[in-house]
């Protein structure tokens, strides 16, 4: 019997491709069953995982932005992701379980897939995410350019998180950064801004990690806009003007929403 070149190609082809699998482990064996990415952050960094798993919630200071990004990946169901100041991959977004990500950040060397400043990628990108990070120049007018942009790319059903909304000291938001340790710059005052004018918006701050800002489409009650933006006014009226809630609030709310 002749067995035709096509056949015989296509023999050594499918062997060659059982030979790569075999290698590089991609049989569904028992031992080294496939894992989401969320089982793997689970498995390698329970600290970074969903809080929707969690036995027991754990203290406040431990909690990162990580797993609030996480967990809201976790009950909307997300599948994209958008870190604007992607910084080191190890610090944050080499640990959030959506399938695609897409990093951006002028240094380039965080090897960021768009190594580029945030209005550089704007302008150019129109690619929509389910949840977009904000975490690039700490300063109000850029992140009030971030968080709109990211509202023009966000998906339906989606969550724009933004860092560092709770500053605790008046030095550690001052700006431009002179060399403070601790520097969430005053990105606060965009937050306050939107507090008083974006009533098509649901907002609330987490109070973790310096303050993780979640804005969904939805509908807020607006307050006056302050008409002083100063930290001591900040600081007295720091639970309003952020809508300021703890872990367990946030994940009543969570359950709560559609
Ligand atoms: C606080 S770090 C981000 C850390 C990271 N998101 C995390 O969670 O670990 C801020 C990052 O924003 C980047 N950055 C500065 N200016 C930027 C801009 N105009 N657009 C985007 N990223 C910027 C910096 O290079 C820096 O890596």
């Amino acid at each position: 019997m002749q067995v035709s070149r096509t056949s015989a190609r296509a023999g050594l082809g499918h062997a060659a491709v059982l030979v790569l699998a075999l290698a590089f482990g991609l049989c569904a064996c028992p031992e080294n069953p496939p894992q989401t990415p969320s089982e793997r952050v689970s498995r390698e960094r329970p600290d970074l995982a969903s809080l929707l798993d969690a036995r027991t919630i754990p203290p406040r200071g431990t909690i990162k932005r990580t797993t609030i990004l996480n967990t809201l990946a976790d009950r909307y169901g997300y599948r994209s992701y958008l870190e604007i100041g992607q910084g080191r991959k190890e610090d944050n977004f080499a640990w959030v379980t959506c399938r695609k990500k897409v990093g951006v950040d002028p240094n380039k060397e965080v090897e960021a897939a768009f190594p580029v400043t945030s209005d550089e990628y704007f302008a150019r990108h129109r690619d929509a995410f389910d949840l977009i990070f904000v975490d690039g120049l700490h300063l109000a007018d850029q992140a009030e350019r971030d968080i709109l942009n990211a509202l023009r790319v966000l998906n339906t059903g989606g969550t724009i998180v933004v860092h560092d909304c709770n500053p605790t000291t008046e030095e550690m938001q001052r700006v431009p950064w002179q060399g403070q340790h601790a520097w969430t710059g005053d990105v606060w005052k965009v937050w306050v801004k939107m507090r008083a004018t974006r009533a098509d918006l649901q907002m609330f701050v987490v109070d973790v990690d310096s303050g993780c800002g979640i804005i969904r489409r939805g509908r807020q009650r607006t307050m006056a806009l302050p008409e002083e933006l100063t930290y001591e006014a900040f600081a007295k009226n720091r639970r309003k003007w952020l809508n300021l809630l703890d872990v367990h609030e946030f994940l009543g709310a969570l359950r709560r929403s559609r």
